[in-house]
């Protein structure tokens, strides 16, 4: 016992004296570039810098963490046919992390892509939090009247965190309640030391879990203190400040592009061209969320810069949430309209399988749902692309050619089961046993009839109901994908 506990002391003293590495290094969100002096990730800033004066003055107007909550619920009531509250855990201070879900059909999987937007990662960049309850409530008050609103909410399942952080919003400061910049605390691909869960904040936890459990195509961080749109990777390994793009880089350009361009003013910027940067161009960071997400959770994700100064007059979050506008609305709508989706089939049982796509030069994959075999890769679109393999254990993968041009393509695989012995299954014999032809052939056409009358059937009931959904049908419909099946 005593030499458990002796080792259990090493093992924190350990953790402390690295984690400390990190949280010394500069801070993305806020962090003025200037402030990086050299090499080997020693930054002339530290948080202590970081950490002005919060006045009581600057957060007037602002929500508080109660009447966020109170506002979370109050969408929740207020909008309840296309949305749902869930929490996906507590911070430190046991406030609950609250999610709204928007899409048409909220408590139900669907073959549709997911978006998330993180806000307030970062206590004291309250800005993003702000902006996506304006961003929530405006899907809401705008669907089936815009088109965009209608897209997302009909064709996608949208999950909006207002805040990751309500603790440091509380206090006031950067990190979490321990004082652990969160931006900070994830696995990071260079730094192998910090890979156990268990050791992560409540905070990272809880989105840790969140991605693996969720399927989540894409997703964008607000953060404040400059304006611009952030791509992986964030950290390099030799922990030199220079580009280094992930497999990806391509996509991930076109994606920071869509909300940059869209932006009232950003792609103006005269730090950063066209208003996007990668993150290991600006400065390396080690343990931040948008890397892990790629790597772990085939998601997505931008950092994004939405505010240059941190706590600006409650007053101008109307008009900061209305620059933001048509990047969040079209950031989150090129899920649908761009890239490759489709689902992947068994061709023995007809059942969606979990398989994965994989574009032939491009290190990454994305996988398919369980549920429904659906999967959504997203693509720079104005590309050729050589190869489009979907594979899967136990199945023999499959290959086809794209051009993909401004819109998205629907694209769907069937893969055939490989036998034990590597061969090719030709014939397939569902008894496992010698059943003669004859009587297979007597069970067959007894279900042959069996299907006609389901068929008929479901056809009698689907007439029926569409006669009832014709006029919301009529509404909106949207259906731009070339279809294609493989
Ligand atoms: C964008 O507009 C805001 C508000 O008018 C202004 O403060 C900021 O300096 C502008 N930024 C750029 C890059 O033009
Ligand atoms: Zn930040």
């Amino acid at each position: 016992m005593a030499i458990l506990s002796f080792h259990f002391l090493l093992l924190l003293l350990l953790l402390g004296a690295f984690s400390s590495l990190p949280t010394q290094a500069a801070a993305r969100g806020g962090h003025d570039p200037s402030g990086y002096v050299g090499n080997h990730g020693s930054f002339s800033r530290n948080l202590l810098e970081d950490k002005p004066r919060i006045t009581e003055e600057m957060v007037y107007g602002y929500m508080t963490n109660p009447e966020l909550e109170v506002a979370v619920h109050a969408f929740g009531s207020r909008c309840p046919n296309i949305s749902r509250i869930y929490s996906i855990g507590k911070s430190v201070n046991n406030f609950p992390l609250w999610v709204i879900e928007i899409s048409d059909k909220p408590r139900q999987k669907e073959a549709e892509p997911a978006f998330k937007f993180i806000g307030n990662v970062h206590g004291d960049e309250p800005v993003g939090r702000e902006v996506l309850m304006h961003f929530a409530n405006w899907l809401c008050d705008n669907y089936l009247k815009d088109p965009l609103a209608t897209l997302i909410v009909e064709n996608m399942h949208l999950h909006i965190l207002p805040t990751m952080n309500p603790d440091g919003f509380a206090l006031r400061w950067r990190g979490n309640a321990n004082n652990v910049d969160l931006n900070r605390d994830f696995p990071d691909q260079f730094s192998p030391f910090n890979n156990d869960i268990n050791y992560r904040q409540p905070e990272t936890r809880a989105i840790m879990n969140w991605v693996k459990q969720e399927h989540f195509t894409a997703s964008a961080s607000l953060h404040g203190g400059a304006l611009v749109a952030n791509y992986p990777w964030d950290g390099t390994r030799d922990k030199n400040k220079y580009y280094y793009g992930c497999p990806d880089d391509k996509t991930f350009q076109y994606m920071a592009s869509v909300y940059s361009q869209s932006h009232y003013n950003m792609s103006l910027s005269k730090e950063f061209e066209g208003g996007i940067t990668n993150g290991a161009f600006w400065y390396p960071i080690y343990g931040g969320m948008q890397d892990w997400n790629y790597i772990h959770g085939s998601c997505f994700e931008l950092t994004l810069e939405i505010s240059d100064t941190k706590w600006p007059k409650a007053a101008e979050l109307p008009v900061i949430w209305e620059h933001n506008r048509m990047s969040m609305l079209n950031l989150v709508a090129s899920l649908i309209k761009s890239g490759i989706h489709g689902r992947i089939f068994a061709a023995d049982t007809g059942r969606p399988i979990s398989g994965s796509v994989m574009i032939k030069g491009i290190d990454s994959k994305v996988r398919a749902s369980r549920t429904y075999g659906d999967y959504h890769r997203m693509l720079a679109p104005g590309e050729k692309y050589e190869a489009v393999v979907a594979s899967m254990e136990g199945f023999r993968p499959k290959s086809t050619r794209i051009v993909l041009e401004q819109e998205a393509v629907n694209l769907d695989f069937i893969l055939d089961p490989i036998e034990p012995d590597g061969q090719m299954k030709l014939t397939r014999n569902d008894c496992g046993c010698p059943c003669d032809n004859d009587k297979l052939f007597h069970v067959q056409e007894a279900h042959l009839w069996l299907y006609i009358l389901v068929l008929f059937v479901l056809l009698i009931l689907y007439l029926l109901f569409k006669r009832k959904t014709a006029s919301r049908l009529l509404t909106y419909r949207y259906s731009p994908r070339r279809p294609i099946a493989v």
